[in-house]
């Protein structure tokens, strides 16, 4: 289905998301004297863009899905969204591996919500809230994929 005007915001998002996510493996198979200086990059990059979108989820999209009755769903994207933070903070396993694990975990989330959580939330979520969204997170003027 077509993603609703009003999502396309958060769907942009997910797109960059998506370019990030390959950033992280191509970084987790770089040569150990590039890991630690690139990781600092990406390691704000994660908090300056991923961090604000999964606010705008947690806060906009997850307690419309939940009033709908969809806790399963809901739980899914908060699970993710708990585990992909303690991979960026979590220092316990070794950074390479950390890398990986983000980046793939980070593709497979954004791969879910864009076929399952905003399918449905296109069709049932409330318009006030659709719209609460795209003020929150604005679509992007028209731009070439490429
Ligand atoms: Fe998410
Ligand atoms: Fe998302």
């Amino acid at each position: 289905m077509m993603r609703d005007t009003r999502l396309r915001g958060l769907s942009a998002e997910h797109q960059d998301a998506l370019l990030f996510g390959r950033r992280l493996l191509e970084v987790s198979t770089a040569p150990e004297q590039e890991l630690n200086p690139a990781w600092e990059v990406l390691r704000r990059r994660f908090f300056a863009e991923v961090q604000p979108h999964f606010l705008t989820e947690e806060q906009e999209l997850l307690p419309a899905l939940e009033s709908l009755g969809e806790e399963a769903l809901v739980a899914r994207v908060w699970e993710d969204h708990e585990a992909l933070r303690a991979l960026v903070t979590d220092e316990a396993e070794p950074l390479r591996i950390r890398l990986e694990k983000l980046g793939l975990r980070l593709i497979a989330h954004v791969r879910f919500e864009e076929a399952q959580v905003f399918e449905l939330a296109q069709r049932r979520l409330p318009p006030e809230v659709l719209e609460r969204i795209a003020r929150r997170t604005p679509p992007p003027p028209t731009r070439t994929v490429g």
